[in-house]
C-alpha cells in the first residue's frame, strides 16, 4: 500500500514535471511577445526556456505572476549573515553563448576568461564555505550584450537572463536575489525591460555593463533610460560590471586592448569602470537624477585614482558636487583582492564606511582566494571591528530599504 502511493506519487510528479514546461515556456514567451520580443531569434532559446523551467521545478516554484511592489524576502540560512552584492550566475546555456567573459559569441579567440563552470548548488556551497547567506546575482560580462550590433538578439538575451536569474530568486529566495539585465545601447527597449525586471519579476536593481557596445554610461541617447529608472519611484539601485573596451572600427568592433598578455578582466576591466564612472560625472548624469544610487565593483577599480586628476585640472567646477555624491549614493563592493591595499586609496577621498560592501566576484574567483580575501579584510587596520561586521552584514540594509523584507 505504502509502495503503491510512493508509485502514484511519482507518477504525478512526473506528470507535473511534463505539464508544467510548456506553461511556464509558454508564459515567458507570451510576456516577450506583449513587449514586442521575438525570442526565437536566439537558435538556442529552446534549451534557454528548458533550462528556466528546470529551475522552477527543482522546488516546484510556481512562474511569477506578478510581483510588483512586492519586496524580496532576505533570511539567514544560519551559515553567517554575509551578504555578497557581487556574485555571477553563469548556467551552462549561457557558457555556450558567451565561452569568454569579455568576449563575444563571435570572438573564440580566448580574449577573455574563459566562463568557468556553474551552478546553483556549487554555489550555494560555496556560500556555506565563506558563510554568504544572502547574494544579489547578475551576469557578468558581455551579459546581454554578446552580439554586437544585433538589437533583436540583445533585446532577446536580456529577456531570457532576467527570466533565468528570476526563477533563480523564486526558486532559492532566501538565496538569491538579482539585478537585471539591460539591452543597452537600445535605450527604448532598456525601458521596456527595466519596468518588466523591476516590477513583474521582481528585480532589486539593474546591471549595467561600464560600456554597451562602446558607449560609456553617460552617453546622451541613454538619457532616457537614467530618466525613466529615477522616476520609478523610490530608490534605484544601479550595479554597474566592467565589460571589454569595444571599439567600432570601420564597421568591425575591436577590443581596444593594446596589451594581450593577460586577460581582459585583469586590468582593462580596471580601466573600465574608471571610465564609466568619469563619463558619468561630467555628463552629470549622476548629479542630475538622484534617486539613484550606484554599486561600484572592486571598490571603484581605477575610478578613485582618477577623481583627482580629472576633477582637479578640467570640470573643477564639479569637483565638489561630485564627491558629495561619491560619499552619499556610490557604494564600494570589496570583491577581488582589493583590501590589501588599494582601500586606503579609496578611503583617502573620505568615503563613509557605512557605504563599503563586501563583494565575491563568485564563480570568476575561486573559494580560496576569496577566504583570502576575506582575510585580508578582517586584517584590515583601518576599519575598527563593528564598520568590519557592517561591511559584511549590515550596510547594504541602507542601501537597499525597504527593497529587501529581512526576516
Ligand atoms: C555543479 O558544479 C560542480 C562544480 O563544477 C560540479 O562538481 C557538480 O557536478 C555540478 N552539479 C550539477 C548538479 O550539475
Ligand atoms: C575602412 O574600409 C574601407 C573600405 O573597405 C577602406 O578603404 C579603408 O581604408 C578602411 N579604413 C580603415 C581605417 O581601416
Ligand atoms: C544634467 O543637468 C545639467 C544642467 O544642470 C545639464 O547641463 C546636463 O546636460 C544634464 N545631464 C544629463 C545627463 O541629463
Amino acid at each position: 500500500m505504502k509502495f503503491g502511493v510512493l508509485v502514484s506519487a511519482t507518477v504525478l510528479a512526473a506528470r507535473l514535471a511534463h505539464a508544467v514546461p510548456t506553461s511556464i515556456a509558454d508564459a515567458i514567451m507570451s510576456r516577450a511577445s506583449r513587449d514586442g520580443i521575438d525570442l526565437s531569434v536566439l537558435d538556442t532559446m529552446p534549451d534557454i526556456l528548458a533550462a528556466i523551467t528546470d529551475t522552477y521545478n527543482e522546488r516546484g516554484v510556481q512562474y511569477p505572476q506578478d510581483d510588483r511592489k512586492k519586496a524580496a524576502r532576505v533570511g539567514s540560512r544560519g551559515v553567517g549573515n554575509i551578504f555578497d552584492i557581487h556574485a555571477h550566475a553563469e548556467p551552462d546555456w549561457y557558457r555556450k553563448v558567451a565561452p569568454f567573459t569579455g568576449g563575444n559569441a563571435d570572438r573564440n579567440d580566448g580574449g577573455g576568461t574563459p566562463s568557468p563552470a556553474w551552478n546553483v548548488s556549487s554555489h550555494l556551497d560555496f556560500m556555506q564555505t565563506i558563510g554568504i547567506s544572502h547574494s544579489i546575482l547578475g551576469f557578468t560580462s558581455p551579459s546581454a550584450n554578446a552580439f554586437l550590433g544585433d538589437k533583436e538578439r540583445t533585446v532577446a538575451l536580456a529577456r531570457l537572463i532576467n527570466e533565468q536569474l528570476a526563477a533563480y530568486a523564486r526558486t532559492y529566495p532566501d538565496s538569491f536575489n538579482f539585478f537585471a539585465a539591460m539591452p543597452l545601447p537600445y535605450t527604448d527597449e532598456a525601458i521596456t525591460e527595466l519596468k518588466y525586471a523591476v516590477q513583474e519579476l521582481g528585480a532589486v536593481g539593474v546591471a549595467l555593463m561600464s560600456n554597451h557596445e562602446g558607449h560609456y554610461l553617460g552617453y546622451d541617447s541613454f538619457t532616457p533610460f537614467w530618466q525613466a529608472m529615477d522616476g520609478l519611484g523610490g530608490r534605484q539601485v544601479v550595479y554597474v560590471h566592467p565589460t571589454t573596451p569595444w571599439l567600432n572600427v570601420n564597421e568591425t568592433w575591436i577590443p581596444a586592448n593594446p596589451y594581450s598578455d593577460i586577460d581582459e578582466s585583469r586590468m582593462e576591466f580596471y580601466m573600465e569602470t574608471a571610465r564609466t564612472f568619469i563619463d558619468l560625472t561630467l555628463t552629470q548624469t549622476i548629479h542630475n537624477f538622484t534617486n539613484t544610487h550606484f554599486v561600484l565593483p572592486h571598490i571603484g577599480g581605477a575610478f578613485p585614482t582618477m577623481i583627482d586628476r580629472v576633477l582637479k585640472t578640467v570640470h573643477t567646477e564639479l569637483y565638489e558636487s561630485s564627491l558629495e555624491i561619491y560619499r552619499t549614493r556610490f557604494w564600494w563592493d570589496s570583491a577581488s583582492p582589493t583590501y590589501f591595499h588599494q582601500i586606503n586609496g579609496l578611503l583617502a577621498y573620505d568615503i563613509p564606511k557605512a557605504n563599503l560592501l563586501y563583494g565575491t566576484d563568485y564563480p570568476f574567483i575561486s573559494a580560496a582566494v576569496t577566504a583570502a580575501d576575506f582575510d585580508s579584510i578582517m586584517a584590515y587596520p583601518g576599519l575598527s571591528d563593528e564598520e568590519k561586521e557592517d561591511l559584511l552584514s549590515n550596510n547594504y540594509k541602507t542601501l537597499f530599504g525597504d527593497k529587501l523584507h529581512f526576516q
